[in-house]
């Protein structure tokens, strides 16, 4: 059996698929792969471990024979979930492991925004730091603020036991259906998305990418927010508009900004918003730590060695396949 990798990945999954038996062909090459170069490998194999690559339709139906599908990612936004479904291959993900180091990094972002950590620290290497001013470089304190969370999932719930345990920061969310474990624990309140977005000093999303959210952040959402508020993002980049963001913070309808992820991938390294003092701009890290990947990858390896072996994979992002073939 044989299983074609898309990266890269942490030595722990690796090891893990090897010592399962199964031959492991990673694509080294430090550039994405062409659809033609990704169907043309996976000809060659009975799994695919994918690290981000885009499996549309036409992918799919042209490695129809692949047994399993393993994303190393909790996200599936980049897959047609519905025709691996129908051509009935088990898509799995990896849930759960990355919500800490992801809401480490939403709060990293927030502190920084609201210091204008990285702005000032581009100044320092321009030979800008030569005086000091007690009215300059002034940023906004968290302590006491009101945290508004757009998706009150896994990664929502980390970053809001953060914030609380932090700043004593109180907690909105809003989320399609009630958390109610998060209400008890943290005492965090629903709201209807405006009152969200009125209410919070920083709004951060934590929410999925799906035709409801895409798009959801934009100039209508900003102009609710307060001028003083934060908006930070290390959900995707599709679901703020990014031009709209932008005129957001140039017209003072808020007062900054941390992402994670952008729309799209990479940024433009000459991007304005790269230029803004109250921005705070990362190149997708989220999950970037070694304890993470490497858990990220043994959970990747554990869906591969599953469907390799016939049986239902641990992390089914589609559990009807095996509903259907009963
Ligand atoms: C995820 O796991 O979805 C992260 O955003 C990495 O893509």
């Amino acid at each position: 059996m044989k299983v074609f990798i898309t990266r890269v990945i942490s030595e722990e999954g690796r090891v893990l698929l090897e010592e399962a038996g199964i031959e492991v062909q990673e694509w080294k090459e430090k550039r994405a792969l062409t659809q033609e170069e990704l169907i043309y490998n996976c000809l060659k194999s009975d799994a695919l471990l994918s690290v981000g690559t885009r499996l549309d339709a036409d992918f799919l139906q042209a490695c129809s024979h692949l047994k399993v599908i393993a994303l190393h990612s909790v996200g599936f936004d980049h897959v047609d979930v519905d025709s691996a479904t129908s051509l009935n291959i088990p898509i799995g993900n990896t849930p759960g492991v990355l919500s800490a180091a992801t809401a480490d990094t939403a709060f990293l972002l927030m502190l920084a925004t609201s210091r204008k950590a990285f702005y000032l620290h581009k100044t320092i290497e321009k030979g800008e730091w030569v005086f000091f001013d007690p009215t300059a470089n002034l940023g906004i304190e968290l302590r006491g603020k009101t945290l508004g969370v757009f998706g009150l999932g896994k990664i929502g719930l980390e970053m809001a036991r953060c914030c609380k345990a932090a700043f004593g920061m109180k907690l909105l969310y809003h989320n399609r259906t009630r958390n109610e474990d998060a209400e008890q624990e943290l005492k965090a309140k629903w709201v209807p998305f405006e009152e969200l977005l009125q209410q919070s000093d920083v709004v951060t999303v934590h929410t999925a990418l799906t035709p409801e959210t895409e798009g959801k952040f934009d100039w209508s959402a900003f102009e609710l927010m307060k001028p003083s508020s934060i908006f930070i993002n290390t959900a995707r980049g599709a679901i703020h508009k990014e031009e709209d963001l932008l005129r957001a913070l140039e017209e003072g309808k808020i007062w900054g900004a941390g992402l994670d992820v952008t729309n799209p991938e990479p940024m433009r390294p000459d991007h304005p918003l790269l230029q803004m003092p109250n921005v705070a701009v990362l190149p997708h890290i989220g999950s970037a730590t070694q304890e993470t990947r490497a858990a990220m990858s043994v959970l990747a390896a554990r869906n591969v060695i599953a469907g390799l072996n016939g049986v239902q994979i641990p992390f089914a992002v589609n559990p009807e396949v095996y509903i259907s073939s009963l």
